[in-house]
């Protein structure tokens, strides 16, 4: 049940310091200020194992790398690399560690200062590791109850922000959901509109029409997000309307279902012990799914942009 947890090999290549080293090379303070205040920001990327070509496809590498980039501009911390240089060490990384598999890729830039004080001022640090990663949840069909916590509004702590910190809100709902038998969690606003699960936005099927929560509902402005809406108006003729939407909307839709890089795209058939649609993942999920991981894994004709490619050879591992 629920989201599953995936572990980093010592051996691995991360970036670290301004250098490619081994994962278990990097160690770090326990004054570490990120470590102390959650004063980090990061991103998830992945990478699909295509069999037949031999390639790792990293999806949306440098979306990603834009919006760390402006994650790390709402915590003053001073990336060392552009953007275009983070995208390349990622893939260097991945030609070097060579792993024929799904493979999640983790940017963590942070306030590196070993000292007392909770402040935005002090040096920062930017690491990059990967980790194998399958589905991070089922994609058949997931149970979710409306988390008790409210998500962290972005007059206290900045919603679009990838920050670490953000993630003690995801952490006390993902527990409380499945210490009570749920997968997953969603979080209402502070004003009690449905703003996104726990670490993944939220798509509404009602009356044939698409819906999301606006950009304003204390969401991460998910890069799945944009894939989904992208394809449901080029591919399903299927505009998606960003607006507020109720708790009870959750309960009268036809269909749910979550995007995120982590959970991809996972359809709801439960919430609050409501069952959703017939009850089982609805057609416009299943099509949008197959969609995107044809244009993630495999290729999909006008979205090959999506993918940036790196060739892994068998034994290339260094
Ligand atoms: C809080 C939160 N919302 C939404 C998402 C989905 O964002 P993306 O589609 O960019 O992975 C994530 C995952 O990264 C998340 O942590």
């Amino acid at each position: 049940m629920g989201s599953k947890a995936f572990v980093a090999n010592d051996a691995e290549w991360c970036y670290h310091g301004g250098e490619l080293v081994r994962l278990g090379d990097v160690r770090l303070s326990p004054a570490t200020h990120a470590l102390n205040y959650g004063t980090g920001v990061f991103e998830g990327i992945r990478a699909y194992w295509n069999e037949g070509r031999g390639t790792l496809q990293v999806l949306k590498l440098r979306e990603h790398f834009e919006r760390f980039e402006r994650s790390c501009r709402m915590l003053r911390i001073e990336l060392p690399l552009t953007v275009d240089e983070l995208c390349d060490t990622t893939l260097e990384i991945l030609r070097r560690n060579a792993s024929r598999e799904d493979t999640y890729i983790r940017p963590l830039a942070y306030k590196a200062a070993e000292a007392i004080g909770v402040n935005l001022r002090g040096e920062s640090q930017l690491t990059i590791f990967t980790v194998p990663m399958a589905d991070y949840v089922e994609l058949t069909g997931l149970k979710v109850c409306v988390s008790s916590w409210r998500r962290t509004p972005d007059t206290s702590i900045p919603a679009r922000g990838k920050l670490t910190g953000s993630y003690i809100n995801t952490a006390l709902a993902v527990d409380e959901a499945q210490r009570a038998g749920y997968d997953d969690a969603i979080f209402l606003t502070q004003d009690g509109h449905v703003s996104e699960a726990s670490a993944a936005n939220i798509f509404l099927l009602r009356k044939g029409q698409l819906l999301t929560p606006p950009v304003t509902a204390d969401i991460l402005e998910g890069i799945a997000r944009d894939c989904v809406m992208e394809l449901a108006e080029k591919e399903l003729g299927m505009p998606v309307l960003e607006r507020d939407v109720d708790r009870t909307e959750l309960y009268a839709a036809d269909e749910v279902f979550l995007s995120g890089t982590g959970f991809q795209i996972a359809p709801i058939v439960e919430v609050d012990g409501r069952r959703v649609g017939t009850g089982s993942i609805g057609p416009v999920a299943e099509r949008l799914q197959n969609l995107y991981f044809k244009a993630a894994r495999e290729s999909l004709d006008g979205y090959e942009d999506w993918t940036v490619a790196v060739e892994v050879a068998e034994g290339a591992r260094q």
